[in-house]
Formats: structure tokens, C-alpha cells, sequence
């Protein structure tokens, strides 16, 4: 495993902090030890794929970086913050600044609460008005390609990857430095994973946010992120620039999955 170069900053705030670094953390449930002194950078204004196989514990640092799962040990600094650490006010405010974007966007919207009023109320968490927001939700259904007459519509009047994007825009309206996708496209078409990889590629540019792209799928990563992080059974096996990984992965763990990507070494056609 090649190791963290990155531990040693302090923690001071500044536009040079990485989005998050992450030191020995641990995560458990009851006496499951599921994540084991993980640790790993997401640079500012980086997209990091992780990748592992189902249970390997992706969600649960997805999950642990939003404060939904509390570590037993171990340090999260979000742009030099110690999350870990943090109570109040600003916890709250931070939480705001890092959106998780769950897999099912069916669960995840209210089946009673029209599109304008699900992202008026990420806005406006108490007290939402649509109609004082108009602006704003009209300009979050256009980033994500979605026309503005969609913010009277109900979930049930769109496709998956239509609420897919809703999700998307629900998280961005937020305007969150860091972005945790957790398999955001693994319940769609591959037609329809396509284009919101597309989406997700062009926002790039436009959007000023670090994301943390969870994927089982290695080609899917291949298309959107810089670096990738490879984990196996709660750890970290190997992580890098997604160039280095592909072409020269150390752990054969990491051979195993590239097995199934084209192009990649040891792809396999069976
Ligand atoms: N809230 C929880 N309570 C108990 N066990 C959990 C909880 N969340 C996840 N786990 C367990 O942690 C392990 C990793 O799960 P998860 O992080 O969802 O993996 P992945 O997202 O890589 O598929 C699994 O064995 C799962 O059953
Ligand atoms: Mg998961």
C-alpha cells in the first residue's frame, strides 16, 4: 500500500486546505469494526473516486464525512476544520457545506412535496416558500438540465435519472464545498448513467466543490475522476492519480476490479 504523504498539515483554514483529509479513522457498529484507520486526501477542487466491492464500507465514510455516522477514533478535517471535533452552530453550518447525494433518488424526495418546494426547503429548512425562491430554483433546475416548469411537478412525473438530477440540484443549491455521490448512478440505464456522468463533467468547470464519487463501477470512475481510492473490506488498499492506478495498480485487489474495465491491464473478456 503506498502510503499518505498528506498527514502532516495543521489545521489552519485557507483556499490551499484539501476539501477533506481523513486520519486513522474508525468506524464501528456494535461489534462490527467496519472501517479500519482509514485515511485519505479529497484535494481542493478534485474529483476522488471510491471504489470497492458491495460492503466494503464506502457508504459508511460517505455517511461518517456528513455526520450521520459517528467515527470511534480518528480525525476529519473539511478545509482544515476538525469536523470531528465541532458542536453547535458550526457543525450545522458545516453540514450544509458537505452534501450527500444517496443512490436512490426515490427515497430520497418526498412523493407529497412538488420539486420547488424539496429545494426551497434545502434552502429554507424551516419556513419554505417556493414562490420567494423562484429565482434560485429555476437557476438549480438549469444546471442540471432540467427545465424551470419542472418545479411544480411531483417525483412521480419524472424518470430516474430526471430525479437523479433533482437530487443533484437539491445539493448544489447549497452550495457545498464538499459533494459525497454515493452511487448516484448505479440504479439508472446505462444509456442514463451516461448522460449524467456527462452532466457531472461538465459541471466541473462551473461548479466550485470537491466531490467524493462512490462507484463500484472502475470505468464509470475513469470517465469523471483525477484520483481514485481503492478500498477493500474497511481498508484503504491503494490510492493515487487515477492514471497510476490504472496503469500500474499494486494491489491485487485493485487487478481484480480493472479486470472488467476495456482498456485497462488485464481486462477480461470473459
Ligand atoms: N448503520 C449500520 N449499522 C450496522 N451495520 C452497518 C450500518 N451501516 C453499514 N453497516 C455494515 O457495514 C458494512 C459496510 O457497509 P457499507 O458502508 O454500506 O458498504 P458499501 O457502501 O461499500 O457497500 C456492511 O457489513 C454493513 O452491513
Ligand atoms: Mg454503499
Amino acid at each position: 500500500m503506498k502510503s499518505p504523504k498528506h498527514l502532516t498539515g495543521t489545521a489552519t483554514t485557507s483556499a490551499a486546505q484539501p476539501a477533506a483529509l481523513i486520519s486513522s479513522l474508525n468506524v464501528s457498529f456494535g461489534a462490527a469494526h467496519v472501517l479500519k484507520d482509514v485515511s485519505m486526501e479529497i484535494p481542493s477542487q478534485s474529483v476522488v473516486g471510491l471504489v470497492g466491492e458491495s460492503g466494503s464500507g464506502k457508504s459508511t465514510l460517505g455517511k461518517t464525512l456528513v455526520g450521520i455516522n459517528t467515527p470511534s477514533s480518528g480525525q476529519i478535517l473539511i478545509h482544515g476544520e476538525d469536523f470531528t471535533r465541532m458542536h453547535g452552530r458550526r457543525r450545522q453550518e458545516l453540514r450544509r457545506e458537505v452534501q450527500y447525494i444517496p443512490q436512490d433518488p426515490y427515497s430520497s424526495l418526498s412523493p407529497r412535496r412538488t420539486t420547488g418546494q424539496t429545494l426551497a426547503e434545502a434552502l429554507d429548512p424551516v419556513g419554505a416558500n417556493p414562490l420567494e425562491r423562484q429565482e434560485e430554483i429555476s437557476e438549480a433546475l438549469l444546471s442540471v438540465k432540467l427545465d424551470p416548469s419542472a418545479a411544480d411537478k411531483y417525483p412521480h412525473e419524472f424518470s430516474g435519472g430526471q430525479r437523479q438530477r433533482i437530487a443533484i440540484a437539491r445539493a448544489l443549491m447549497l452550495k457545498p464545498r464538499l459533494i459525497i455521490a454515493d452511487e448516484i448512478t448505479s440504479a439508472l440505464d446505462v444509456s442514463v448513467q451516461a448522460e449524467i456522468i456527462r452532466l457531472l463533467q461538465g459541471m466541473r468547470e462551473t461548479v466550485d466543490s470537491s466531490m467524493l464519487f462512490i462507484s463500484h463501477n472502475l470505468a464509470v470512475v475513469q470517465q469523471l475522476c483525477d484520483h481514485v481510492v481503492v478500498m477493500y473490506r474497511g481498508e484503504i488498499v491503494e490510492h493515487g492519480p487515477i492514471g497510476e492506478v490504472y496503469n500500474d495498480p499494486a494491489h491485487h485487489y485493485t487487478r481484480k476490479l480493472l479486470s472488467s474495465v476495456p482498456g485497462a491491464p488485464g481486462f477480461n473478456l470473459d
